[in-house]
């Protein structure tokens, strides 16, 4: 469409006239999707939520008639969220022509509503300009709530009483932390349910969204090679890595009333474990994958205090520059335990798994970004080579490496023999390097999954009992830790992390990778 479009659309009367004004040809029969951004003044509005719809509408996957409309307190215009907007838009793929244009072509479908998350009214308020906007099609909405956790019961509340679609669909996805143990998270589940039924809650987690974890049980279920290994018979550990080479970075306030085990590992990494460790889905709808993920998640030994290791970053100077630490953020108290560091092991008590140690690592401000899958397999019996040539036994099994980020890779550690007349062995990898195999660009995490949520695809998303079960594991030793006030091993910004992360993996008999 050529023409400049104003501010707010109030004017729009009519679907047909929306149609000529941004140059479609109308069919008030096809339905339209609203999608709100609650919180859309906010940090992750502004890095993920908004990009990832302007990726989704660049590949042409948004549907045809859609509107987006973010919604906070604050006061801006249409004009100001545009701005605010496009400065975080990129082209995922930059050779792609045609950039510029369908940014604006993007930004005009997308306007504000200033109002507070707690009243109706406002709520009603933005209902008539949605319905401006639907020119009397099928509504289908979609809400984003991006914002705090202890505003999340109110907004859903008005969203669903005076903004929810009068004829079509209305989904909420819904950010983490859902809660901050079992009793607070089912807490949060019985509100939203007072509201919203289970299948209009799409509670995020963003890992699942991601491309090599979504690859997992391609890689288990669609490989002959595999799928008889996946085993406590051929796998002596799994160990699920997450680190990060920067601290808390302005999101103190809200990391010290969690920590790393709430942050990560209760659900990034443990959604990860049981991905990995399902057993095969039925089919592969969403209640057939998420039946499974329970069922491993209901067979965890809930985490116990001497299986685990907290930490947290101190400061350091390297090169002229001094890293602070973590409690030198402002939001934190001087004397916070909150831990920005965490290992533990984790066992599946069931016939698959029985005894193998699934070993998790997360940490802020270590020496290097990644998130990494490792599956190290057990020893070769009666290991031929090494009884002759030495090899080292410990180093020598295989590995199979999932990269998650950066550098999306797999790769599958194997002992070979180094060319030439005489009998030498090395470890080499067979390597699938993403960024060498595929030339296209790999989706965020967020496009799939708000692409789901407009689509109604659930498998990505958490259910309700998942949660339950995920908490149920974590929550004794979350509370033990606060209650017996466990002090956290200090490690320096930009180091790997406390030495007793070794000593814990070492009473499983397992080295890091
Ligand atoms: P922000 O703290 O940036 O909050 C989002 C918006 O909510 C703000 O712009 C503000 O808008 C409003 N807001 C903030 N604090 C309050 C308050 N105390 N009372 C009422 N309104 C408030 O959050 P993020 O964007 O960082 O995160 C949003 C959600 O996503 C959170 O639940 C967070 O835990 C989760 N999340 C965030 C990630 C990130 O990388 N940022 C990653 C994963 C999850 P206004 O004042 O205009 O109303
Ligand atoms: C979020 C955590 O869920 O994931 C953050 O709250 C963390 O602390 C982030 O930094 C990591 O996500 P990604 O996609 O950058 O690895």
């Amino acid at each position: 469409p050529k023409e400049k479009l104003k501010d707010g659309l109030l004017s729009f009367t009519s679907a047909k006239e929306w149609d000529v004004k941004t140059g479609f040809d109308g069919n008030e029969n096809e339905s339209s999707v609203s999608i709100t951004v609650v919180g859309a003044s906010g940090d992750l509005a502004k890095k993920k939520i908004f990009p990832a719809l302007f990726a989704l509408y660049y590949e042409d996957c948004l549907p045809k008639h859609f509107t987006i409309y973010g919604y906070a307190r604050s006061k801006m215009t249409d004009a100001e969220l545009r701005n605010m907007v496009s400065k975080t838009l990129t082209c995922r793929i930059d050779k792609r022509e045609n950039c510029s244009e369908k940014m604006d072509q993007f930004l005009k479908r997308c306007f504000y509503h200033s109002g507070q998350y707690d009243s109706e009214d406002n709520f009603s308020q933005l209902d008539k300009k949605l319905k401006k906007h639907e020119g009397g099609r099928v509504s289908n909405r979609l809400f984003y709530l991006s914002i705090p956790p202890n505003i999340f019961t109110e907004a859903v509340k008005c969203a669903s009483l005076s903004a929810s679609s009068y004829n079509g669909w209305t989904r909420v996805i819904v950010e983490k932390p859902f809660g901050r143990d079992s009793e607070s998270s089912a807490a949060l589940t019985k509100t939203l349910k007072q509201y919203l039924a289970e299948d209009q809650i799409f509670r995020i987690d963003h890992y699942l969204g991601k491309e090599l974890v979504e690859n997992l049980s391609v890689l288990w279920f669609a490989n002959l090679i595999f799928e008889p290994l996946w085993s406590r018979r051929y796998i002596r550990n799994v160990q699920l890595i997450f680190s990060e080479d920067f601290g808390t970075e302005g999101r103190g306030g809200y990391f010290d009333n969690y920590g790393i085990i709430r942050d990560i590992m209760q659900n990034h990494l443990l959604q990860i474990l049981a991905l990995f460790a399902m057993e095969t889905p039925v089919s592969l709808d969403a209640e057939d994958i998420r039946n499974e993920k329970v069922k491993v998640l209901r067979s965890m030994r809930p985490l116990r205090l001497e299986d685990v290791v907290v930490g947290q970053y101190k400061s350091r100077s390297r090169g002229g520059v001094t890293y602070p630490s973590y409690t030198d953020d402002k939001t934190v108290p001087k004397d916070s335990l909150t831990p920005t560091f965490a290992a533990a092991a984790l066992f599946i008590d069931n016939a698959r798994w029985d005894g193998v140690p699934f070993l998790m690592k997360a940490g802020k401000a270590l020496h290097d970004r990644r998130a990494e899958i490792r599956v190290q397999f057990r020893h070769v019996p009666g290991n031929l080579y090494n009884r002759n040539f030495g090899t080292d036994l410990d180093r020598a099994t295989n590995e199979l490496v999932i990269r998650v980020q950066p550098g999306e890779a797999i790769f599958l550690k194997i002992n070979n023999k180094v060319p030439g007349l005489g009998m030498r062995l090395d470890r080499s990898n067979l390597n699938l390097h993403y960024a060498a195999r595929y030339s296209k660009e790999i989706p965020d995490a967020y496009e799939r999954l708000l692409l789901d949520a407009i689509e109604g695809e659930r498998r990505l998303f958490i259910r309700s009992d998942e949660l339950d079960a995920a908490w149920a594991l974590f929550t004794p030793v979350l509370a033990e830790l606060e209650e017996k006030k466990i002090i956290p091993e200090s490690y320096p910004y930009g180091s790997r992390g406390p030495v007793g992360a070794h000593y814990l993996a070492a009473r499983y008999n397992v080295r890091w990778g």
